[in-house]
């Protein structure tokens, strides 16, 4: 089996658990390059992982390197125009989160996909991993019965000093607060788990940094088939939790982690009168957790396969069309449909809502 030809770009805090997550493939990738604006960053990261591909920038890297996989690991402002190169050249994009910086550009990636023979996937990593597979199934499976109730918790602690890095709390360069930031996250499992949604209503206010963003928001989002949502996400909880809980019609299904869950982070509550016999909970197997590793298993079996990943497409844009319905209901008042986020509207070209440039 010829290995694949993997790429790094950005070489900064988040860059070294994909560097991890890819050395766990040794038989099926190489890390062949990277690249940072950063040239001491660039040659330390190269040094640790030894990389051998070292370049100033992805165009540079993209004219020089043949490669199958780009992990973009840079601020979110840039990940658009990176991908959109990326796809251009053929290969497959592996984004961190969020995936771009509006639904505008996920759009215009989007369109480059199509005619790439490459993907654009999102890092969403909590979707993977023992556990979040099997709640998919029981889902889709409808083994817990219809989905009502869920809670979705983003409640994480940010001092002054983390907003001390130029590109975060700016619309621009990070894109958003806790909502896009954190929170989205749990948003993503939480829309994975449960599909479209229709309808939200939020309040995002700021509270205590010194950003040019939300720092809390709070949101109640109803799904089309017919389940409602709380959402919260903060960066000013110093007891620090993500949080998801599903109440189904025959049991509840909560998950309670910080950065990363495994079997014993969840919990499962039957309904009076469920089937004892047949728990649909705990999964049987081995436990693997949610992280980048997990992830990225999955994405090169779909590549092996000549398959579409997972993470891409229609169920990547549902999180940032949440993530947009919240700060379009929380600036504007207004209660905002999913129908609403057209190209005609605001905060489809900014989450902000500032008009088009
Ligand atoms: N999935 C997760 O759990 C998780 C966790 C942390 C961060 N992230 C995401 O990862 C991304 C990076 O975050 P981070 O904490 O590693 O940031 P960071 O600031 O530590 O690192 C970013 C790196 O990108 C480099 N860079 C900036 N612009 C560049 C460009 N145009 N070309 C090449 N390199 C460039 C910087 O020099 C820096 O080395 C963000 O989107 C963030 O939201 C995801």
């Amino acid at each position: 089996m010829e290995r694949l030809r993997a790429a790094i770009v950005g070489t900064g805090g988040i860059a070294g658990a994909h560097a991890r997550a890819l050395r766990a493939y040794p038989d099926q990738v190489d890390i062949v390059a990277a690249t940072d604006v950063d040239a001491g960053r660039l040659e330390k990261f190269c040094g640790e992982w030894s990389i051998d591909g070292r370049y100033a920038s992805l165009a540079e890297m993209l004219a020089s390197e043949r490669l199958d996989l780009v992990h973009l690991c840079t601020p979110p402002g840039v990940h658009a125009a990176d991908a959109i190169s990326v796809l251009e050249a053929g290969a497959t994009v592996v984004c961190e989160k969020p995936p771009c910086l509006s639904l505008a550009e996920f759009d215009r990636i989007a369109e480059v996909e199509q005619r790439s023979p490459g993907h654009f996937v999102g890092i969403f990593q909590h979707r993977f991993g023992t556990a979040a597979k099997a709640a998919k199934q029981i889902v889709d499976e409808q083994r817990m019965g219809r989905p009502m109730v869920a809670v979705c918790h983003t409640l994480w602690y940010r001092d002054d000093a983390y907003y001390e890095v130029e590109w975060r709390g700016r619309w621009d360069t990070e894109g958003g607060g806790p909502t896009m930031g954190h929170g989205i996250h749990q948003i993503d499992l939480l829309g994975h788990l449960l599909g479209d949604w229709e309808e939200i209503s939020a309040h995002a206010p700021r509270l205590a940094r010194d950003v040019e963003t939300e720092d809390i928001s709070v949101a109640y989002m109803t799904f089309a088939n017919g389940a409602v949502s709380t959402i919260v996400n903060s960066v000013l909880s110093p007891r620090q939790e993500s949080y998801l809980r599903f109440d189904f019609a025959l049991g509840t299904l909560e998950v309670t982690h910080l950065y990363g869950h495994r079997l014993n982070s969840w919990r499962y509550t039957p309904a009076p009168g469920a089937d004892e016999k047949q728990p649909p909970w705990p999964p049987q197997g081995a436990d693997v957790p949610s992280s980048h590793q997990a992830q990225l298993g999955e994405v090169l079996a779909s590549i092996r396969a000549g398959e579409r990943p997972p993470t891409t497409g229609a169920g990547l844009r549902r999180t940032l069309e949440i993530v947009t319905g919240i700060y379009a209901s929380a600036f504007t008042g207004q209660r905002v449909r999913r129908a609403d986020l057209t190209a005609a509207n605001a905060f489809y070209h900014h989450l902000n809502g500032s008009a088009p440039a």
